[in-house]
């Protein structure tokens, strides 16, 4: 396997165009999940460098940038759309050498990246101005003018960065703001060559800049400068209350998307033939490090045995390795910290007494010097059990038994979060009733975790606020001015 050129070396930061080393010179490395190998030394963003990130992205907001027109902003996500197109093998080759992912889901995700940055070219026109009615006496007009925010700070998630940049930098470039972007310590390489392509695109220097570090000091800065206007995180609950916190300062616009531990719900009519890969790759995909994940599968009583023997011998199919290997269904997780993390909740989700019906442990051999663990089952869980409340972010699945519609749903609800959710059924009109009553931004039917960016989702409850996708999220970019004029 070739390693892009772009692997390697040592790595800047990128301020106003140019590659500049952080004010503080340390840096720290990326590492390869799969072998622990040191993949390149990544620039330490500190305080001092958000700071002329944030300058810069403010100078170049209201500089020249500002009068481009939606046909140039347009054309401009075109020329980016062609470069990421270009470059789509190496950008997924990039993203599973720094987080792990099987190679073909980080293709899909370069693909589903082209798909969304076109959509974002479709929203250039979206600052504007209406006209209203309205009641007032005399010769009054009035008008609403939607005006580019200004500067955005985006906070990335490691689980698939090449996707989630672009859940800022398209509506960025689309309105005409600016951003600064932090991506995640533990995964920068994709969002470095990024920025690289979006300035061969001719995207104007301090449009896009890219600040790595630390969350607690980058992320932290970011998240509290005043010259930010608003921030995009996704990420855990913790680090949300601190971003509010922070937020509080010069009052900044959130959007917030975090956790969840979704409830995917299996019906005794379902076609198990779908649901049970279905559900299964629900949980599965990307390791489980996925936000939507469908972690809490319930499945009514009468097919429980049936179902979780299904669900065993499907998840025996699964290949975990090196996601550079062919055929692999399952990458490592991202670090040795999130390794800890899963495999101290099967730890609990045993100590609670649910059924570790399929896999639960680290794999060596080969694979030892990496972060890999066996797709998970865990059979006969109780809603209220550690493992069915908790976001694990790992490949473990915890079946719960339901007995009808109403229990299905009570236990379904029974979260802090609301940010996805499933239903298996050949019954029209349970479909409906559980897709009405399931409360969280995202249901899917017959079917899990499918994502158009002209649709968007986004969540509910403790799973955050604000759209991502759609013209809703590209409208967060924008403020709103009435104008009252007197034409008489
Ligand atoms: P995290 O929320 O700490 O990290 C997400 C991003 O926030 C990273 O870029 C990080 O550098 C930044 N960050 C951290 N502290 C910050 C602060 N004080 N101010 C501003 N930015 C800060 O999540 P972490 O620790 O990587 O993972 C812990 C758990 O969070 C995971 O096990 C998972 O449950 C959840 N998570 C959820 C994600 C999602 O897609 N909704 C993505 C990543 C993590
Ligand atoms: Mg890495």
């Amino acid at each position: 396997m070739m390693v892009p050129p772009f692997v390697g070396g040592s790595k800047k930061l990128f301020i106003g165009g140019k590659w500049v080393e952080p004010v503080s010179g340390k840096a720290f490395d990326a590492i390869n999940p799969a072998d622990g190998q040191v993949l390149a030394r990544i620039a330490q963003g500190e305080a001092a460098d958000i700071d002329k990130a944030a300058a810069t992205a403010r100078t170049a907001f209201e500089g020249p940038w500002s009068r481009w027109t939606p046909v140039e902003r347009q054309r401009l996500l075109l020329r980016v759309l062609a470069l990421v197109e270009a470059h789509a093998d190496e950008l997924a080759l990039i993203e599973t050498l720094d987080m792990g992912a099987p190679l073909a889901r980080s293709k899909g995700l370069a693909n589903f990246a082209a798909q969304t940055i076109l959509f974002y070219s479709t929203q250039t026109a979206a600052a504007s101005v209406t006209t209203h009615q309205n009641s007032l006496p005399g010769h009054m007009m009035t008008l609403s003018h939607k005006a580019p925010l200004g500067v955005v700070g985006g906070i990335i998630p490691w689980n698939g960065p090449l996707m989630s940049v672009w859940w800022v930098v398209g509506p960025t470039l689309a309105t005409g703001c600016t951003a600064v972007i932090k991506p995640a310590e533990d995964a920068c390489l994709s969002t470095l060559r990024v920025a690289e392509l979006l300035q061969e695109a001719g995207v104007p220097d301090g449009v896009i800049n890219v600040v790595t570090g630390y969350g607690a000091d980058a992320g932290a800065a970011l998240a509290a400068h005043p010259g930010v206007d608003r921030v995009a995180f996704t990420g855990s609950v913790e680090t949300a209350r601190r971003i509010i916190g922070a937020s509080a300062g010069n009052i900044k616009r959130l959007q917030l998307e975090l956790g969840g531990k979704s409830p995917d719900i299996v019906f005794a009519d379902a076609d198990l033939n779908l649901a049970v890969p279905g559900a299964a790759m629900g949980v599965y995909g990307n390791s489980g490090q996925v936000c939507l994940a469908g972690t809490r599968l319930f499945v009514q009583r009468g097919i429980h045995e049936e179902f979780v023997t299904r669900l065993q011998q499907f998840t025996a199919t699964l290949k975990v390795g090196s996601g550079l290997e062919p055929g692999v269904n399952l990458g490592p997780l991202i670090s040795s910290r999130q390794l800890d993390r899963v495999l101290g909740y099967v730890d609990i989700g045993t100590r609670e007494g649910a059924t570790l019906a399929s896999g639960g442990k680290r794999l060596g051999g080969t694979l030892a010097n990496g972060y890999f663990v066996e797709p998970t089952v865990f059979a006969g869980v109780h809603n209220q059990m550690k493992i069915a409340q908790e976001e694990i972010f790992g490949p473990v699945i915890s079946v719960i038994p339901f007995d009808d519609t109403d229990d299905a749903l009570r236990l379904a609800n029974d979260t802090p979060f609301g940010l996805g959710g499933g239903v298996w059924t050949r019954d029209l009109s349970t479909a409906h009733k559980v897709s009405q009553g399931i409360k969280s931004g995202t249901v899917w039917i017959n079917c899990y975790g499918a994502l158009d960016p002209n649709v968007g989702f986004g969540g509910y409850k403790m799973s955050g606020y604000g759209w991502k996708g759609s013209a809703e999220h590209v409208d967060s970019f924008l403020y709103r001015k009435a104008v009252y004029m007197n034409v008489a």
